[in-house]
């Protein structure tokens, strides 16, 4: 069935109907009802201001006799009650339900069956390390399955779009970003860069494949499996060459620091009060600037270490692979 809202969009854009992508993911539904909320309430109030203007200006034009303008009132609260209170309540609703669209693709569901991939934009391709340990250029999902985008950059800022799933998210140097969506459809989409980054910004593409099942994305990753250094082998080499394993223990035994067991995704308390969720962005901080946020019970000893950002990444998959007790 066509809807309204397409078939006016699509003949304004004059692309005939259809001219949104298809939906292919958990959150491509809510943002479209905020699109198209925002589209009907400015397509509304621009008819309603036209056409009183344009019976304004008949009403109201320079006749034969007219010498001067009417006698009117200057001022009127009812009215700026009404043109103030009616946008407002508009604004707001709509400032609450994008809100909640947007957060939606933020949620952390840690600990439930979801996917985790790296995310890394460099000038001008994208690099994937999906969890059990394959590397790609291409972004390989499984249908239904919900997925923990972590974002980085190696230089510039970028932003990772894939229009069917309607979700952009910049990919910024010197911290993390992250997404979460659950892909509703098997298939091939695009993945674009959408963050102008240099000279070959517009061909920084690649694709994104949604497996029908759990079975074809493992057939997938076991492909070429074993070639490359994989980011958890990168977090455990890293943890051992640059002597972190010298105060942190990986069995939960405490050391001069904290041991890393178990220390993923939890909340702990700080010294000088605060408490910091042990996440992508905390651990980059505890690694590069270690004396920013010292975790009760602990003194401020470690060195600051200016780790290379994939190594970064593979001591959190590191981490993230001592959570789950594999
Ligand atoms: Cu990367 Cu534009």
């Amino acid at each position: 069935m066509i809807r309204l809202p397409d078939l006016l969009a699509a003949t304004l854009v004059g692309a005939g109907p259809g001219y949104m992508p298809e939906r292919a993911s958990s959150v491509a539904a809510g943002v479209d009802l905020v699109f198209d909320l925002l589209f009907w309430v400015s397509a509304f109030f621009l008819a309603v201001i036209v056409v009183v203007t344009a019976v304004f200006v008949v009403r109201y034009r320079a006749r034969a006799g007219r010498t001067g303008p009417e006698v009117s009132p200057d001022h009127s609260t009812k009215l700026e009650l009404v043109w103030t209170i009616i946008p407002l309540v508009i604004v707001l609703g709509l400032f609450a339900l994008s809100t909640q669209v947007y957060l939606s693709m933020l949620d952390n569901p840690e600990g439930k069956d979801s996917q985790r991939v790296h995310v890394t934009g460099k000038k001008w391709s994208w690099w994937f390390d999906h969890d059990g340990g394959k590397g790609s250029k291409e972004l390989h999902l499984v249908q239904g399955r919900t997925v923990v985008l972590t974002l980085a950059s190696l230089d510039v800022i970028h932003s990772f779009y894939v229009p069917e799933f309607r979700v952009k998210m910049d990919a910024v140097p010197g911290r993390f970003t992250r997404l979460v969506i659950t892909p509703t459809k098997a298939g091939t989409y695009p993945v674009l860069c959408t963050e102008y980054c240099g000279t070959n910004h517009s061909t920084m593409t690649s694709v994104t494949v949604v497996h029908p099942d759990q079975a074809s994305f493992d057939a997938w990753a076991k492909e070429g499996q074993g070639k490359e250094e994989t980011l958890l082998q990168v977090g455990i080499r890293v943890f051992e060459e640059k002597g972190c394993s010298a105060c942190h223990s990986v069995d939960g035994t405490a050391g001069i620091g904290p041991s890393l067991k178990g220390l993923w995704g939890k909340d702990e308390k700080l010294v000088g009060g605060g408490v910091a969720r042990v996440d992508e962005n905390y651990v980059r901080e505890a690694i590069v600037k270690p004396g920013a946020r010292i975790v009760e019970g602990y003194e401020d000893m470690m060195p600051p270490s200016p780790l290379e950002e994939r190594e970064i990444q593979g001591i959190i998959a590191y981490m993230q692979s001592l959570k789950e007790g594999t």
